[in-house]
Parts: C-alpha cells; structure tokens; sequence
C-alpha cells in the first residue's frame, strides 16, 4: 500500500495566468479502446496519463495490442482490428475506472474468449447490472458479483444479436458499452437516451470511419463492419478544467486563461450553470480538433448568486458537481439542485460526502434524495475526508481560496487517476497547496 496523500490548503490566493489541464479522460478511455480495435496505426496527443486511462491501455497491452508511450500525452497504438485480440492471462484490473470497466464490457462481450473485469475497493460497490442486463439482452453472459456489482465474468464465443433498447438511467457509459457491443452483433444496434449525454463516442466512432446513425435521441449502428485507424487530438478536459473555472469565480482578483478545452455541447452544463450563477467566462478562439468543438476559457472572480439548477443541465454536468457545491457555498443565497440522484453511484456518494465535508467547513447543506440544498456562507477552515474521491479532493482543495482557516484534504492518492500534476499547476496559477 502506498502511503496516503493529504492535501494542506492555506486560506487565500487568487487565481491568474495561463494553463493547460491534462487531456480528456473520456476521449482518451475512447482512443485507446478504439485505437486498438482499429486496422492500422493510430496516433494520440494531448492523451491524458491518469491512472483510469492507463488501467484501459494494461487491459489492451495485455490482449495482445502493442503501443508505445504515453510520453507527454504521446501514443501510438498497433490497431489488431476488431476480432485481433487474445485472451488475457489473467483478470483485466480497471482499478478505480467505472467508464474502463463499463466500456470493457461491451468489448469483451464480442471476444471469443472469457474474460473477467475487476476494481479497487470504490470500484467494486458500483452498480454493473446497468450494463449487464442489456448486454445480456443481446446474447452476451455477463455475471456480476451479488447486488450486481463487480467483478464480471464475461463468456466469450456468444452470438451477440441487435437490440433496440431504451435506456432508463441517462449515462454515456451504458450507451457507449451497448454501442461497442454493437460492433460485434448481428443487425442494428439501437441505443435511445431519457436526456442527452455525452456523444465521444458516435463521433469517435464516426472518425475512426464506422457509420452512426443518430436520429433525435437513438443512436444507432450495423455490426459487422470495420474500424479505421487515425489521429486523434485530446482536448483538454472541461472537467479538470472546471475545478479552476470555481475556483477562479471565487477567489477575488483571480483572472485566468484554461487553453485548449473541449466544450463539446454535451460537456458544457458547467459553463451554462456557472453562467446563471453570474460567473464571468468568456470562450476565446473557439475551433476545432480532431472532430470535437475546443476553446480557450477566460475566468474572472465574480459575486455568484444561488440558482435552482435546471435538470436538463445534469447530465451535461454529472462529473461537475463537487466543485459546482464549492461555488454555491460561496455564492450568495440558495443553490437547489434536483434529479441528480446518479451522483450518490460515482466513485463515492458525491452528495453524502460533499454535504458533510460543507457542513464540517460551516456551510448549510441539506441532502435530499436526489440532490442538495446549499446556502451560500463564509467557509471556515477544517479537515475534510475526500473519500478517496478524487473530484471531492480537488474541490475543497479550491474551497481554501475562500475558506477563513487552512483546508486539510485527507485520501488524495486517487486525484492521479483524472489529474496527474494537479498540486503543480494548483500552485502555479496560485493556489496554496502543498501535500503532506
Ligand atoms: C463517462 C460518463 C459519465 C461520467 C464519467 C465518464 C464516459 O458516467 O460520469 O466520468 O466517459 O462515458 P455515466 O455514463 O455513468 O453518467
């Protein structure tokens, strides 16, 4: 066991100058499973070398799939085409990865040999019959540890057929699983969304020369065909990026540029929610790469006001949360949030765990089933417990910037699986943080 990280917080400092976060971790998850299903050589920037996506690239490296990197958000990977693969040697480890273990599912649903998907402990509790029960529908044997939780043991050599499935939970993950599944069966795959999620996939998919049908909310795919190899330029992520658009809105006198940040239409709740709260952000050149929208992100401090958060906006924002309660904590009035029940299954109960960690630092926060009500106040100092979360880590480190005492952050180690160099670039645009 490695030795536990805290984080130590002075109160204070601002927010200024111009950085680049780590790369997108659904993109780069995407680059690497589609890289390696793919014929050819695909070539990867700006790749982010967080633990999740490495865990991804382990399981291909030991399927067989040679790649050489990352280095500095460099990749190559030796596509074996769809049915290239070979049975691991052992478990496929997905360590802290809901979105590895979720993806990895529908692939493995398609091989000819049996696998099995594992986690680390936060892992292990996370709902799998999601995945398992539509995968199942199609023809695939998936087992799940009791209450539907991991590991999976996936059966290989089964005949997976189409499915017109109708989601009840809104998650890109489940959509993208049955997609990949998809692939590898017979017919037309059809996936409808209750509200619209994040779509990396079917443009993913459509860049590496697969066809995707997406009509209203289905999206839909013919098995059978092939994948092409290409580059791919990750964004930065919109949601590393958005623990500085917080603490940046908070923090008097701040003024920063984050360059280079996907803002995909179906990742920008954030920025719209932000926005409604009177934060001062401005897009600046946007463009293109590599097939998603990008811009650079001006931030200034700005007196934030309480809203009641639109529900259309949640699963736009679903990994925003944590820090989005920091900018409620701070702002003035009351911040309602409804119908984000989804956040109590991510890698902790982000609800339980982030209204206990604000009321502990003085503010009013009430749970409800599905949500939260915050009263914006004046944060105090205290030790927080991130839960080994590393979103909840990341943004009560921001919350020192307001806070009236020094924040210890306990249980950071897991803030490498989304943002490696976060303390580095925290403190160099002005953050007071050091780590035990
Ligand atoms: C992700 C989808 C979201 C998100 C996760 C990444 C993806 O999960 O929370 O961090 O890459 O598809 P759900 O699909 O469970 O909402």
């Amino acid at each position: 066991m490695s030795k536990p990280v805290d984080y130590i917080v002075q109160p204070g400092g601002k927010l200024t100058g111009r950085i680049r976060v780590p790369g997108d971790k659904s993109i780069s998850h995407r680059s690497v499973m589609l890289g390696a299903l793919a014929e050819g050589t695909t070539r990867v920037t700006g790749l982010l070398e967080g633990e999740d996506v490495l865990s991804t690239l382990g399981a291909f490296r030991s399927m067989g799939v040679r790649a050489e990197g990352p280095d500095h958000g460099k990749l190559v990977i030796h596509g074996v085409g769809l049915r290239g693969l070979k049975a691991p040697k052992q478990a496929l480890d997905m360590g802290n990865s809901g979105t590895a273990m979720r993806l990895m599912a529908g692939i493995l649903a398609g091989q000819a040999f049996d696998s099995e998907l594992v986690g680390d402990a936060s892992l292990s509790k996370r709902p799998m019959k999601r995945v398992s029960d539509p995968l199942g529908a199609m023809g695939a044997a998936v087992a799940t540890a009791a209450v539907g939780r991991p590991p999976l043991r996936i059966a290989g050599g089964r005949k997976l057929h189409e499915i017109d499935y109708q989601m009840p939970v809104a998650s890109a993950q489940v959509k993208s699983c049955l997609l990949f599944a998809g692939l590898y069966a017979e017919g037309e795959t059809s996936v409808t969304e209750p509200a619209p999620t994040r779509d990396h996939t079917e443009r993913m998919l459509r860049g590496f020369g697969y066809a995707v049908k997406t009509a209203g909310a289905r999206v839909s795919l013919q098995g059978g065909g092939r994948l092409k190899a290409c580059d791919i330029d990750v964004p930065a992520d919109i949601s590393s990026a958005t623990f500085f658009l917080v603490g940046a809105s908070i923090a008097p006198g701040s003024d920063i540029v984050l360059e280079h940040v996907g803002v995909n239409p179906t990742r920008i709740g954030v920025i719209n929610i932000l926005k409604l709260m009177g934060a001062n952000l401005e897009l600046l050149n946007p463009r293109e790469a590599g097939g998603e929208p990008v811009a650079d992100i001006r931030v200034r401090a700005a007196n934030l006001r309480g809203i009641r958060i639109p529900e259309d906006q949640v699963p736009l924002a679903i990994d925003e949360f944590p820090a989005l309660f920091v900018a409620a904590a701070c702002a003035q009035g009351e911040t309602v949030l409804t119908g984000a029940h989804e956040l109590r299954v991510k890698e902790s109960d982000r609800i339980a765990v982030m209204a206990q960690g604000l009321k502990h630092l003085g503010i009013a926060a009430r749970e409800t089933p599905d949500g939260i009500v915050i009263q914006g106040g004046r944060l105090q100092g205290g030790e927080i417990d991130s839960h080994g979360d590393h979103r909840i880590a990341m943004s009560f480190a921001m919350a020192a910037l307001r806070a009236a005492g020094p924040i210890t952050v306990r249980d950071c180690k897991n803030v490498d699986t989304s943002f490696p160099g976060f303390i580095e670039l925290a403190a160099r645009a002005g953050l007071l943080i050091r780590h035990n």
